[in-house]
């Protein structure tokens, strides 16, 4: 039987969103995967569920908004309920790496921000161990060599992310760095040596933040925590 990443991406999304409560403020993380979730959450809105979004991203935001979902500032808020979203990589030990989409900086925010994280995917994104996926890392324009010079000294390799022949840029105006290490066997030791990094905003190693990983396969889900 053959993996249908986008249906099981649905399944996983239909899914983590029965885990919601009316009274909730609820993360909303970015990307194709999360598109579902709010999809979702938008059709259980118009039919009555009572909740207040907070979302990492412009395209979230702007998706959720047209959907009707009422939408929060975060700097308005002081808790957040629960956190649908996705990842580019999962391990064993619910160990991340996100930020494909470039949106690493506030769904880490919004994720520290939530007492409940839970994180959706398709089949593809489970691994044995991180790092096939470039870590990555967001580096404030200035110290974009001092980084990659000190992920060097990690026993990495980092290229400054391009978009449409142009570098990419943040939403806080800041540029990715995707870093090479390998094959990733002690995620929280890397995360930290990575926080240690001055000029390093914030990077994709997510470690021991989330609470279940709800995967769709083939026409299933699974759930790991
Ligand atoms: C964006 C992210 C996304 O969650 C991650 O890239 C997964 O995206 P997709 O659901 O499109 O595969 O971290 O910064």
């Amino acid at each position: 039987m053959h993996n249908n990443p986008e249906k099981e991406k649905q399944l996983a999304a239909k899914e983590a969103v029965t885990l919601l409560k009316d009274g909730q403020i609820v993360g909303l993380g970015t990307g194709s995967t999360i598109f579902f979730a709010i999809e979702e959450i938008g059709t259980l809105v118009k039919n009555g569920l009572q909740i207040k979004g907070v979302a990492t991203s412009d395209a979230s935001y702007q998706q959720a908004i047209a959907l009707g979902i009422p939408m929060l500032n975060i700097n308005d808020v002081t808790r957040i309920d629960i956190t649908i979203d996705g990842t580019d990589e999962f391990d064993d030990n619910l160990q991340l790496i996100k930020g494909g989409g470039g949106a690493l900086f506030k769904e880490k925010i919004v994720a520290s921000m939530s007492r409940e994280k839970i994180i959706i995917a398709d089949a593809s994104k489970k691994v044995n161990a991180l790092g096939k996926f470039k870590v990555p890392i967001e580096v404030v324009p200035f110290a974009v060599n001092y980084v990659r010079q000190q992920l060097k000294k990690l026993n990495g390799n980092g290229e400054v992310r391009m978009k449409d022949g142009q570098t990419f840029v943040t939403e806080q105006g800041n540029y990715i760095i995707d870093g090479d290490f390998g094959p990733i066997n002690e995620p929280i030791i890397l995360s930290r040596h990575l926080n240690e990094i001055e000029g390093i905003l914030v990077h994709g190693l997510f470690v021991n933040m989330a609470d279940s990983v709800i995967m769709g396969v083939h026409d299933t889900t699974v759930t790991f925590t």
